[in-house]
């Protein structure tokens, strides 16, 4: 009675307050089918969470959203929300039925209950993920039944770049589940840090886990002058394993070999191929990357070192990298060339087989399954039990199918969540520039997958290499869940949905309901942009996603934010930039187009560092996205300038050292100079990841010079890029 009082006045209140419970075609991935019925079922403070015994630690994980208390099922009639197990359905299959008397989640195993329950939060309003729940609360009446297109849905982060806690790691974990991906590949080791505790080993991660300063390794992303780093103990990663475990998630360790390894080779020298290479043109700096395929003493090693990784690591598999092992190397080593001869081995590929198959075969000795990257099969001779990760493109993906074995989907230019979003972003541009919409959009049978090939695709996988997230740490909104989210709901549904998907619907579904989880859930995700349009005076902008809009004015009040309240009425649009907000999300810059015009003016590139042969200086002038290399490294003192034809007036100038996308290879240390006659320079700004920029020059200028004020960049020369001349507006 007080029970159906309290429904009653829960309801009025829902009438006054407006619908708390979520509309279903809001769920994210969308689920097989569902059904909706008539009526709420309301919790309220004294509802309890009735499990079978199995499903303890998921009981405990929904108490955590709806402060309820938890009961283990004793055959007696069930509580107000029921976990339950059904034999009759796959693993990761569930039903979910919520019914004015109760609600009811069953999962074929521990994985489908998850998801069951992952799709009840879906229903409450979205406050269930920022903790503190408010009850009572209703949830409409409705039965689910679902189940995911693919058993691996997966993320790879790389935590090697770009360090992350522990405590990173699991909020990272947190927000995957709540989308139902279901793998988490930790990518632990590659040439800039060795992030796992090893025990036989302890200086792999002691000494290797650090970069910069007194580190052997040098620095290469971000941090240069600073030791920098860290690497997880043994009983952190179990920590994170059952965490991870708990939300239905794997997580499937990597050792990047045998090449990336520059990092280990830097501990244990020892590993690389026996010759002395040459250190000249990298301030003495060692480079190599390669482990030798000929030294027995280094599969002993990694035997040791697998060993304990799959003692860590409950996961039925273990990834051993094998990608862009650099074959020179090993070209240039007596005893690789000597086993290559007695084997009758033709070239790199078939030593890398070599290689490959030995590790694979401890690995599977440790009764695991070996993961590598596509290239690692390239070489044939290789286990057809591996599974095998297609990353560099679409046919190398679809070749591992044909060939046979297990493949994970992954082909950068949709999967690669460390490329930029659009043209004037952050991040890699190799693979793609690609936003949500794009990564959606992969669909396996336009790609040409076969049903040959289709049997042997066990899911999709997309990534987050970390190279770019050092420099952006102290971005707001997070650069890691910029960078990923919304692409990671795309991922969701490619990986969960069986039948036909659509863009509109899905996006729908992400600006009416999942936008306010994610915000809810403290996810800085992106917004697509605002569109803007000018004419007969007026300067407009909208969204259709219900964010906010802001915009600034270049020279008016730099940097301030002004909310916009509709059409601006002005001769100047190139002067305003619009961004609209939503929770900690943002969008990207927009505008009129010539509000993000560069010039190119005239330019000669001189250097007291003599140009590389193969990328001259002249590159740099061309403002083609062409870039130049010098011809050895930087050295303190070292200076390079920019001389125009013309003195130039901008409202910024900035002359980038290092790759278009990627601070590296550049200046680490140093400052800029800019000069009005071309013979005085007036020091203008410290070097910032390589870059050097004025703002509002008084004068135009004639040269800028940016100067190094330390020997070295940890690599064998420096890139440089035109300068980007930001025009008066
Ligand atoms: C990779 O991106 N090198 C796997
Ligand atoms: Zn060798």
């Amino acid at each position: 009675m007080i029970r159906r009082l309290l429904s009653v006045v829960a309801a009025l209140l829902a009438v006054l307050c407006g619908p708390v419970a979520a509309v279903a075609e809001n769920i994210v991935p969308a689920p097989r089918d569902y059904e909706k019925r008539n009526g709420v079922f309301t919790i309220l403070t004294t509802t309890k969470i009735t499990h079978y015994p199995e499903l303890r630690s998921l009981a405990k994980y929904l108490a955590e959203y709806l402060p309820l208390s938890v009961r283990e099922y004793n055959g007696e009639a069930g509580g107000d929300i029921v976990l339950r197990l059904n034999k009759n359905l796959a693993d990761e299959e569930y039903r979910l039925t919520v019914a004015p008397e109760g609600i009811v989640v069953e999962g074929g195993a521990y994985g489908g209950a998850f998801n069951g329950v992952e799709t009840l939060l879906q229903l409450l309003p979205a406050k269930v993920y920022s903790g503190g729940m408010p009850l009572p609360a209703m949830v409409g009446c409705c039965e689910v039944a679902d189940a995911p297109r693919f058993a691996y849905r997966g993320f790879m982060l790389d935590v090697s770049r770009t360090w992350m806690t522990a405590g990173e790691v699991k909020r990272f974990i947190s927000v995957l589940a709540h989308h139902k991906i279901n793998k988490l590949h930790l990518h632990l080791t590659d040439d800039e840090g060795w992030r796992v505790e090893i025990l036989s080993h302890p200086e792999l991660a002691e000494v290797g886990g650090f970069r910069g300063g007194d580190s052997p390794v040098a620095a290469i992303y971000g941090k240069w002058g600073e030791r920098y780093g860290g690497y997880y103990t043994q009983q952190e990663l179990r920590d994170i394993v059952g965490y991870a475990a708990q939300r239905n998630i794997e997580i499937i360790p990597e050792i990047d070999l045998p090449g990336h390894s520059r990092d280990m080779a830097r501990v244990m020298p020892e590993v690389l191929c026996d010759y002395a290479p040459s250190l000249s043109l990298s301030d003495g700096y060692d480079t190599r990357n390669v482990l030798c395929a000929a030294k027995e003493p280094n599969y002993a090693l990694l035997k040791d070192i697998l060993g304990e990784i799959a003692s860590i690591f409950p996961s039925p598999y273990l990834h051993i990298g094998g990608d862009e092992v650099d074959f020179s190397q090993w070209m240039s080593c007596p005893d690789c060339k000597a086993l290559m001869q007695a084997e009758g081995m033709a070239g790199g590929e078939e030593l890398q087989a070599y290689f490959m198959g030995r590790v694979a075969s401890m690995v599977e000795e440790l009764g695991k399954v070996p993961c590598v990257w596509n290239e690692a099969v390239a070489g044939g001779r290789f286990t057809r039990t591996s599974q095998v990760y297609g990353w560099e493109s679409i046919a190398a993906a679809r070749t591992a199918a044909a060939d046979g074995y297990p493949t994970v989907v992954m082909p950068g230019q949709s999967f690669y969540f460390d490329m930029r979003q659009s043209r004037r972003e952050d991040g890699h541009i190799w693979a793609a520039i690609f936003d949500a919409r794009q990564c959606y959009s992969f669909d396996f049978e336009e790609q040409g997958f076969t049903a040959d090939e289709m049997r042997n695709v066990r899911g999709v996988e997309a990534s987050f290499f970390s190279e770019l997230y050092l420099s952006h740490r102290d971005m707001e909104p997070n650069y890691l869940y910029y960078m990923t989210y919304p692409r990671i709901c795309s991922l969701s549904e490619v990986g969960w949905c069986g039948g036909s998907r659509s863009w509109g619907d899905f996006y729908g579904r992400l600006t009416a309901g999942h936008y306010s989880r994610l915000a809810a859930m403290g996810v800085g995700f992106r917004l697509f942009p605002p569109k803007v349009a000018y004419a007969d005076g007026v300067l407009t902008a909208s969204t259709d996603d219900r964010s906010r809009l802001y915009y600034t004015v270049v020279g008016e009040d730099e940097g301030t934010e002004h909310e916009y309240t509709g059409p601006i009425a002005t001769d100047k649009p190139q002067l305003y930039a619009f961004r609209s907000r939503f929770g900690g999300a943002v969008s990207p810059e927009a505008g009129v187009d010539a509000r993000f015009r560069m010039l190119q003016p005239k330019v000669t590139v001189t250097s007291s560092i003599p140009p590389s042969t193969k990328y001259p200086y002249t590159n740099a002038a061309a403002y083609d996205g062409r870039i130049a290399y010098s011809g050895r490294t930087c050295m303190n003192g070292d200076w390079i300038l920019f001389t125009f034809e013309e003195p130039v007036r901008c409202r910024r100038m900035e002359i980038r050292t290092g790759y278009v996308q990627l601070p590296r290879n550049i200046f680490e240390q140093g400052y800029m100079e800019v000069s009005e006659d071309g013979e005085t320079f007036r020091r203008v700004c410290d070097l910032e990841n390589g870059i050097g920029a004025v703002d509002n020059p008084r004068h135009a200028i004639k040269a800028v010079r940016v100067v190094s004020t330390k020997d070295g960049n940890g690599a064998a020369f420096v890139t440089l890029q035109s300068p980007w001349v930001y025009p008066v507006l």
